[in-house]
């Protein structure tokens, strides 16, 4: 949550830094984006344009582009302290308007803070948790620090909570000064400027090489070049990695979305999945073997991913695993032990309950397999194993293409448990074939059908076994997107409450593909047909219980989710254009959720 992006012109010939800013800013918006603003240096003087607005509105209303200057941050905000006002948006800036910040993260005691400072004198401007950080460095630099970097670690001693920021000193020819705990920075470098961003993505296209930092390291920018810094501020040496021209590549090649490009990205991604992973997949196989207990850890869609992954566990490989939503991982933290494997899911590799529960876990001893898709990300540093996703950048807020590979990651690591690598890829191969001819000849349908229930209320998704989980997340696209009420659950606990909620015309999504839970999801589909539900059937065989029916292709069997959540996906897309959402920047919500 909230984008940060700082860069540094090296020499007098690169295009002014606000400029690249703000292309960073527009990349980084996924991130949140109820207001953005920009600070450059100017000559001597530090210039902050900030307000409410998506960053291309704000750009439009105070004409970011033409902000001159060779240093410049940016943020693109999503509020945690105070609400969405301009005067809480960032940059924040000291009484004298010499330092500049940016800041993705929560300050816990910016409270005690603000009212030490109050006492010193210092006059806030904003209701943010983030005010204080300037303050304290103008302080710092008052009281004598001799630089930007070692006021930035002497403030830093202070705050409690987790941060990455920016900060941007209007003195000495202009200082550019980064750290981070617990939320992600990474340094780029491109030929005439220096970058430090939230994320790859923000510089991808302007940078060659990356060095992400550490809990605790500080970059520092200024006009003689960059210095890294540890904790105790001794100087260090730190090595950089090309940057991944197709990580960075966020075009929407022709799509009016990037939910829809994603959604289609995923026959291939599928094809691609876990590819140069075997090893990882196998050491992660031979872990889970070996453990008394295996937990997986997520939040949302990865969540539902790792449901559909138990079962994977069980029905292949004979294992029980249990599934702990990671925001309450931390009230089972008694039950781990060294004997526990937890498998930590998340596609942004950043997600602060996730982050949260692994550092339980590691306490306890607990091995840990972190599945990611964002390279260089938190969850990667932490995991015993890592098996990466590989299937590039999901930029749309709702996850998509991240969902799909990590059923496809479960499904490869169950199979490596028993040996049978090659076979699984085989299936998922096929998988991926399939899913590429189904989706070219669905659109059109389901647009229709998102035509005709766009005025619905409530929709219910129903499935047994993997399509339980399936069921889930289809629901979970819905409400995300088209800010329809959805829910999804066990075709067969329908009928303990919910059912009384059903009247004539509710859609009811019943997913019932021809597997062993066919038969009785039919009956449950018939059951809320008798109270008048309107039935849309997801499976390969037909049924006279379907009022509509989403047809997708027969596959091996524990593969279905894989052709029926696209449909899903898809549906729940078409719903919020028709309903006139915007499906890549859902109200409320952001992709990278760093707040707990
Ligand atoms: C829903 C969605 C969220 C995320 C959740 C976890 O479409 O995207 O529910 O799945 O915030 O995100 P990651 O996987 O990054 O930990």
């Amino acid at each position: 949550m909230c984008g940060i992006i700082g860069c540094f012109g090296t020499n007098g010939v690169a295009e002014p830094a606000a400029r690249s800013v703000l292309e960073g800013l527009r990349r980084l918006e996924y991130r949140g984006y109820d207001s953005a603003g920009v600070a450059a240096l100017d000559g001597c003087t530090l210039v902050v344009r900030k307000d409410v607005g998506y960053v291309d509105q704000v750009a439009v209303r105070f004409e970011l582009e033409d902000m001159t200057g060779t240093v410049a941050v940016g943020h693109t905000r999503w509020a945690t302290h105070g609400g969405v006002t301009q005067g809480n948006a960032h940059p924040h800036t000291d009484m004298a308007g010499r330092i500049a910040v940016v800041h993705n993260g929560i300050i816990e005691n910016y409270r005690a803070l603000r009212d030490d400072l109050t006492d010193a004198g210092v006059v806030f401007r904003s209701e943010t948790d983030t005010e204080v950080i300037p303050h304290l460095l103008a302080m710092a630099m008052a009281d004598g620090c001799p630089s930007l970097a070692e006021a930035v670690r002497k403030v830093c001693a202070r705050l409690q909570g987790s941060y990455a920021f920016l900060a941007l000193s209007a003195d000495g020819g202009g200082t550019m000064v980064g750290v981070r705990k617990d939320n992600p920075l990474v340094v780029g470098f491109g030929d005439s400027q220096i970058f430090v961003a939230s994320d790859v993505l923000a510089f991808g296209p302007m940078a060659s090489r990356m060095a992400p930092l550490l809990d605790g390291e500080i970059v520092e920018v200024t006009m003689a070049g960059v210095r890294f810094f540890d904790v105790y501020g001794s100087e260090l040496a730190k090595n950089s990695d090309a940057v991944d021209i197709v990580w960075a590549n966020t075009d929407r090649n022709g799509h009016p979305h990037y939910m829809l490009k994603e959604i289609f990205e995923q026959p291939r991604a599928v094809c691609e999945c876990g590819a140069g992973e075997d090893d990882s997949l196998v050491d992660a196989a031979l872990a889970i073997l070996g453990a008394r207990q295996v937990v997986f850890t997520a939040c949302g869609t990865s969540r539902h991913a790792s449901l559909i992954g138990r079962y994977f566990f069980s029905k292949i490989a004979r294992r029980f695993a249990d599934v702990v939503m990671a925001s309450e991982f931390g009230y089972f933290a008694r039950s781990l032990n060294p004997q526990t494997v937890v498998i930590a899911v998340s596609q942004s590799g950043e997600t602060a309950d996730v982050i949260a529960g692994v550092k339980l876990a590691r306490q306890a001893g607990a091995h840990v397999v972190s599945v990611v898709n964002r390279p260089a990300c938190l969850l990667e540093e932490m995991g015993d194993h890592v098996i990466r996703l590989g299937c590039g950048a999901e930029v749309g807020v709702a996850a998509t293409k991240t969902f799909t590979c990590e059923v496809i990651v479960f499904y490869l690591l169950a199979h490596a448990m028993v040996n049978r690598l090659k076979q699984g890829r085989a299936n998922v191969e096929r998988a991926g074939e399939l899913l590429g001819e189904l989706l070219q000849g669905l659109n059109g349908g389901l647009w229709k059908l998102a035509a005709d229930l766009k005025g619905r209320d409530h929709f219910y998704y129903i499935g047994r076994g993997v399509n339980f989980a399936a069921a889930m997340e289809g629901a979970l696209k819905l409400k995300e997107i088209s800010y329809i009420h959805a829910e999804g659950m066990p075709a067969g606990e329908l009928k303990h409450g919910t059912l009384a909620l059903i009247e004539p015309g509710t859609p009811i999504m019943a997913i019932c593909p021809n597997d062993e839970t066919h038969a009785e999801t039919i009956s449950n589909a018939t059951e809320a047909k008798a109270r008048g539900a309107f039935i849309i059937g997801v499976s390969d065989l037909p049924s006279e219980v379907f009022d509509y029916w989403i047809k997708i292709p027969a596959v091996s069997p524990l593969l279905y989710p894989v052709l029926l959540i696209p449909p899903l996906q898809l549906f729940a897309y078409h719903m919020a254009v028709a309903r006139g959402c915007d499906p890549d920047k859902p109200r409320n919500l952001a992709k990278s959720v760093t707040v707990k």
